[in-house]
């Protein structure tokens, strides 16, 4: 890997940290451009320049397992400023003549630290407190501190939570500044950079989305790039990041399962096509996966049923171009981390999540995955950089099997068409009582049950309609969102009102764990 040398930086030198894109954010979050390398081929000829500070991250290695050969010394010694994190403050230590012991106390989680010193690193950060919380994670700890190096604040644990050199710039905080849990934990970085490092701001969104144009055009060259394009939030960034890169040589195919959300397919034609001019190849392919799901109830199935047809049919589409090369993915970090538990092994299955990742390998192409270093709410910022519309940007995630996990039991086309209108009613309503934004997830689902109900003094039989709507950070965990009486009778009345087929609402009030987002 060759370093950009020509914008000033921050330099991320990783040992393996699960926050190391964290950190980077971080930074960029600040207006700073930043690069991560790994510690095993960061050289010094890369201390060029443009490097106006270096952050060592934390890592789950011990300091007495760094190779020698691995990490020259030498690079911490360009008096360029340094600021060690978590096992990042160890080695710092530790290569300044410091000494690193297992802790006897293991701190995972919240813990204090108490201000000892005065430091630049910690300017309004304690405010006029004497203590802050901040998060640790470590089992090892600095034991003796190097020459020339002062303690700035302790915890119950450790007393050197927080240490400068303030000669040779060097800081070291054994917690974690980087992650949300820390308080003020931004100051501490931002101090770094501008008081320490004194870089000046240098990185916009539209930077950003200048530099990934670029990286995707020195990746794919003048070769064919095809998409897959859903109209969700990441794929319609990709695709349009691509067509500002590569225009005509990007090729998007969009797959009409029959499984999607009312007039979805309508829309994305007209905005993707219509609007924003690209090579759109539209399948509809509603009536082959209804054929594949005919009597399926299995939910694991269903799933295996739609990613293996989608696969089927994307390639079918992706063959009649010639001579392609790559397939673009709007992967995003969070789907990189977590498919890795924080040791690197798997964690347990609990869904097979539908996408497109079987295609390369079958199909003998390259990925280009522009946003695998980004976080949802960067993506919807590179969004609007490059002109997407706020209602795309915004949109709340659906799933790649769509409609089929939101209807337990068997699927037939009478069931989809009923669903498609709940789910528009219920989505029409959270926009109009302005609430849209405010909830992370929305859906309706319909559940293979009938119960009894009287219309017009007559008995009905009829299906019943679940709701679900959640807040949450990330979808990894998620809690319900608590709606007025008001509302849930609008709409619980609109939909048995308005829809042939339902004649009950019930709303999930389950979080995630113990339930999951999705019904299946
Ligand atoms: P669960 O149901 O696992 O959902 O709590 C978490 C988030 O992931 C979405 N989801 C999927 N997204 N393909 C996707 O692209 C899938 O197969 C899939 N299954 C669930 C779900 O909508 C929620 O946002």
């Amino acid at each position: 890997m060759s370093l950009d040398q020509n914008l000033n930086k921050i330099l991320i030198i990783d040992f393996g940290s699960q926050f190391t894109q964290l950190i980077a954010r971080r930074v960029r979050e600040l207006g700073i451009f930043s690069e991560i390398i790994s510690h095993k081929k960061i050289r010094l000829k890369d201390m060029n320049n443009s490097v106006k500070g270096i952050v060592l991250s934390g890592g789950p290695l011990n300091v007495y397992q760094i190779n020698k050969y691995s990490f020259d010394k030498k690079i911490l010694q360009q008096n360029i400023p340094v600021l060690g994190i978590c096992f990042g403050h160890q080695i710092l230590s530790k290569l300044n003549g410091g000494k690193v012991r297992q802790s006897k106390h293991r701190e995972f989680g919240l813990a204090k630290v108490y201000k000892k010193n005065n430091s630049l690193l910690t300017s309004n950060f304690f405010g006029n407190k004497k203590s802050k919380q901040v998060w640790m994670s470590h089992a090892d700890q600095v034991s003796k501190l190097p020459k020339n190096f002062k303690v700035v604040a302790s915890s119950t644990n450790s007393k050197f939570a927080i240490v400068e050199n303030k000669i040779k710039k060097y800081y070291g905080v054994q917690f974690h500044p980087e992650v949300t849990h820390t308080e003020n934990g931004k100051k501490l970085i931002s101090n770094f950079i501008f008081l320490i490092c004194k870089i000046k701001s240098n990185w916009s969104s539209e930077d950003q989305k200048n530099q990934l144009i670029k990286d995707v055009r020195i990746q794919v060259g003048t070769n064919k790039v095809i998409c897959a394009l859903s109209g969700g939030v990441d794929s319609s960034v990709v695709a349009q990041l691509l067509n500002k890169a590569i225009g005509k040589k990007l090729y998007c195919i969009f797959v009409n399962t029959g499984l999607l959300r009312k007039n979805e397919e309508v829309q994305v034609v007209q905005t993707f096509k219509k609007r924003l001019k690209m090579n759109l190849i539209y399948v509809n392919a509603e009536k082959e996966f209804l054929k594949k799901l005919k009597n399926v109830f299995d939910p694991e199935k269903k799933r295996k049923i739609i990613g293996n047809l989608f696969i089927k049919i994307f390639e079918r589409y992706a063959k009649k171009i010639k001579n392609v090369k790559f397939l673009a993915q709007g992967t995003l970090y969070p789907d990189l981390i977590e498919s890795k538990s924080v040791t690197g092994s798997q964690t347990s299955k609990i869904k097979s999540h539908h996408n497109v990742g079987g295609l390369p390998k079958k199909m003998n192409l390259k990925l280009v995955e522009p946003l695998k270093f980004l976080f949802k709410d960067e993506v919807r910022k590179l969004g609007l950089e490059l002109n997407l519309s706020k209602e795309i940007i915004s949109r709340h995630p659906f799933p790649g099997p769509g409609l089929a996990i939101r209807m337990p039991g068997i699927i037939t086309k009478e069931k989809i068409k009923i669903l498609k209108e709940a789910d528009y009613y219920f989505i029409q309503a959270l926009k109009d009582y302005g609430l849209y934004h405010k909830i992370w997830q929305a859906y309706a689902a319909l559940l293979p049950v009938k119960t009894v109900g009287v219309m017009g003094d007559n008995r009905t039989y009829e299906y019943l309609c679940l709701l679900r709507a959640i807040t949450s950070e990330d979808g990894m965990t998620a809690d319900y969102y608590e709606f007025k009486k008001s509302f849930m009778q609008s709409i619980s009345n609109k939909i048995v009102n308005s829809i042939r087929g339902i004649n009950r609402v019930v709303y999930d009030v389950t979080s995630k764990p113990p339930s999951t987002i999705e019904l299946e």
